[in-house]
C-alpha cells in the first residue's frame, strides 16, 4: 500500500502499544499518557512518536457525518461518481480510516483518500493500522488510483509540496496551530468545486486575545469579550474567504464551530473570478458598544434587525466598505465574514441519532468487532455517548445559523442596571418564538440567543423573564 516511509519502521517500533477506539474505529496509539484517555491530549506533542489526540474525536465525528451527507447528496460529483479526497496532515491517518471505515460502505467505496504527512513514524502507525483493523470495503485494484489499499493510498512529504499533484474535491486541513502556512497552496490544488475542512487551535490569535499572532496571521484585531467564539470563528472564514478569492474561488460555508480549544471551518469553493470578486460582500467589522449610527449602518445593509430602540446595544456587523475611523479604537474586531456561518441544512443533519448510528458501537452491527478486540459494554456505551456528545446543540441551531446577531445573555443583561441576573437563554428563544421571531439557544461557549429579533424586543423579554429589581 502507498510508497514506503522512507524513514518509517514497519511494523513501528512501538508497535502495538495501546488499542483505542476512536469513534468505532479501533486504533493502536502509542503507550503514553493522554493517548488512550477520553478528552485528555497528550502531554506533549514532543513526548509522543505519532500525534493522536483523544479529544479531537468530536471533530472527526463531525468529519464523517458531513462526508457521509457530501456522497449522499453529490455535492461534489455525479452521482455514484469517486471523490478525490486529501487527509493533508493526517499523522495516524485516524481521520481517513475513520471515513472509509465508519461512512455506510456504498459511499465509502467512492472514496479515493490519500493521507499525507511529513512524519514517517505516524505514517508507520498509519500503514500498520490499516493493515491490522483494515475497513470492510472491497480490494480491488483501481488502475486510476495507484498504491491504494482498501481505498486508502500513504503518502510522505510536504503538504505544500504535494498538495498541487492533484485537484483534490476534499481536503482536510488538520494542523498543530494555525493553517495559515498551508491554505494558499491548498486552495490552489483543488478541483472546481471542492470542500475545505479548516481546524485552527490558536483560539487566542482568533478571538483577538493574542494581539500580535491576529495581526501577523488574519491581518485582524478583535475585541475579546463573550462575542469572542462567534468573532472567532468569522475571522477564520474571513480568512479564508480572502485566500480564496485570490485564487479566482468563490467560497460558501457549510459548517463553522468553535470547540474548546480549536476553531473549524467547512467550506465548499467554487472556481469563479466573477463571484470571487465580489467575496468584500461578505467582509465587514463587528462593532463592539455600537452608537446609533454605527447600527444604522448594520441595519441599513440587511446585517441587524431593525427595531425601535435607541438604547444601547451589544454589538453590530458592518460592511467592509464602511471602513472603521480612529473613532473605533478599542471596539472593533475584523475584518471577517459577515455572510451565515453555515447551511441550515447541514446542521440540521448533526444529530445524536445519526452520529450514533454511524459512529457509535453497535453490538449487532460491530458484533464481530467487539469479539475480536473483546471490547466491553461500558467502551460500547462510552463511543455511543461520545458520538452525541460530538453534535450536541448543532441541529437545534440550524434554523438560525444564517442569522447575523447573536446575544451572549450574561452581556445583555450586564448592560441594564435593573436586570439582576441573565435569562436563561432555552426560555429567551422560546420566548421569542412565540413573539413570532426566529430564535435558539445558540451554539457558542457561552449561553445565548441566535435571532432575528430586533433589540426593544431581545431586551423586553429579557425583562419579561430575568431576574429584575
Ligand atoms: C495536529 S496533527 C494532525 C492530526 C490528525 N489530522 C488527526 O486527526 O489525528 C498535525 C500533523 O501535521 C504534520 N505536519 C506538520 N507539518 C507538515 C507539512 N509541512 N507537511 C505534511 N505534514 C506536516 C505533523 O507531522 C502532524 O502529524
Amino acid at each position: 500500500m502507498g510508497e514506503a516511509p522512507e524513514t518509517g519502521h514497519s511494523p513501528p517500533l512501538d508497535w502495538p502499544g495501546r488499542l483505542w477506539l476512536d469513534g468505532r474505529t479501533p486504533v493502536q496509539v502509542g503507550d503514553f499518557t493522554g493517548q488512550a484517555e477520553a478528552g485528555r491530549g497528550p502531554m506533549s506533542k514532543a513526548e509522543i512518536p505519532v500525534f493522536h489526540n483523544p479529544a479531537m474525536t468530536g471533530s472527526r465525528t463531525r468529519s464523517v457525518l458531513l462526508l457521509d451527507q457530501c456522497l449522499r447528496e453529490d455535492w461534489l460529483t455525479k452521482p455514484g461518481a469517486k471523490i478525490r479526497v486529501l487527509d493533508g496532515l493526517a499523522a495516524s491517518a485516524i481521520r481517513s480510516r475513520r471515513w472509509l471505515s465508519e461512512i455506510p460502505t456504498e459511499s465509502a467505496e467512492r472514496l479515493r483518500v490519500t493521507a499525507i504527512d511529513a512524519d514517517a513514524t505516524a505514517l508507520a502507525w498509519a500503514r500498520a493500522n490499516h493493515q491490522s483493523h483494515p475497513p470492510g470495503l472491497s480490494d480491488e485494484v483501481d488502475a486510476e488510483f495507484p498504491m491504494h489499499e482498501r481505498g486508502l493510498r500513504i503518502l510522505q512529504g510536504d503538504l505544500r509540496a504535494r498538495v498541487l499533484e492533484a485537484g483534490w474535491q476534499w481536503v482536510d486541513l488538520d494542523p498543530f496551530g494555525p493553517p495559515t502556512p498551508f491554505l494558499d497552496t491548498v486552495l490552489q490544488g483543488l478541483a472546481r468545486v471542492a470542500v475545505v475542512d479548516v481546524t485552527a487551535t490558536d483560539t487566542a490569535a482568533l478571538c483577538g486575545a493574542a494581539a500580535d499572532s491576529a495581526r501577523r496571521r488574519y491581518g485582524t484585531m478583535a475585541v475579546v469579550d463573550d462575542l469572542r467564539h462567534d468573532t472567532a470563528m468569522r475571522v477564520l472564514l474571513g480568512h479564508v474567504a480572502s485566500v480564496a478569492a485570490r485564487h479566482d474561488r468563490a467560497i460558501e460555508p457549510l459548517m463553522a464551530i468553535f470547540d474548546d480549544h480549536h476553531v473549524r471551518v467547512s467550506i465548499i469553493a467554487r472556481k469563479s473570478k466573477q463571484e470571487a470578486s465580489s467575496f468584500a460582500e461578505n467582509i465587514g467589522w463587528r462593532i463592539h458598544n455600537p452608537s446609533s449610527d454605527e447600527v444604522a449602518i448594520g441595519v441599513a445593509r440587511g446585517l441587524h434587525p431593525a427595531g425601535e430602540s435607541d438604547e444601547p446595544q451589544l454589538s453590530v456587523l458592518i460592511p467592509w466598505d464602511t471602513a472603521p475611523g480612529n473613532s473605533f479604537t478599542g471596539r472593533i474586531s475584523g475584518p471577517l465574514w459577515t455572510g451565515p456561518l453555515g447551511k441550515p441544512e447541514v446542521y440540521a443533519e448533526m444529530t445524536a441519532e445519526r452520529a450514533v448510528e454511524l459512529c457509535a458501537l453497535d453490538d449487532k452491527r460491530d458484533g464481530d468487532l467487539v469479539k475480536r478486540l473483546e471490547i466491553p459494554d461500558s467502551t460500547i456505551r462510552d463511543s455511543q455517548r461520545l458520538a452525541a456528545k460530538a453534535v450536541r446543540g448543532l441541529a437545534e441551531v440550524a434554523e438560525v445559523i444564517d442569522l447575523p446577531c447573536t446575544y451572549p445573555v450574561d452581556m445583555v443583561a450586564s448592560l441594564y442596571s435593573d436586570i439582576t441576573g441573565p435569562p436563561s437563554p432555552t426560555t429567551l428563544a422560546e420566548k421569542l418564538r412565540e413573539k413570532g421571531w426566529r430564535a435558539a439557544k445558540d451554539f457558542i461557549a457561552v449561553p445565548a440567543v441566535r435571532t432575528n429579533a430586533p433589540w426593544d424586543v431581545v431586551i423586553a423579554t429579557v425583562r419579561e423573564i430575568a431576574p429584575t429589581k
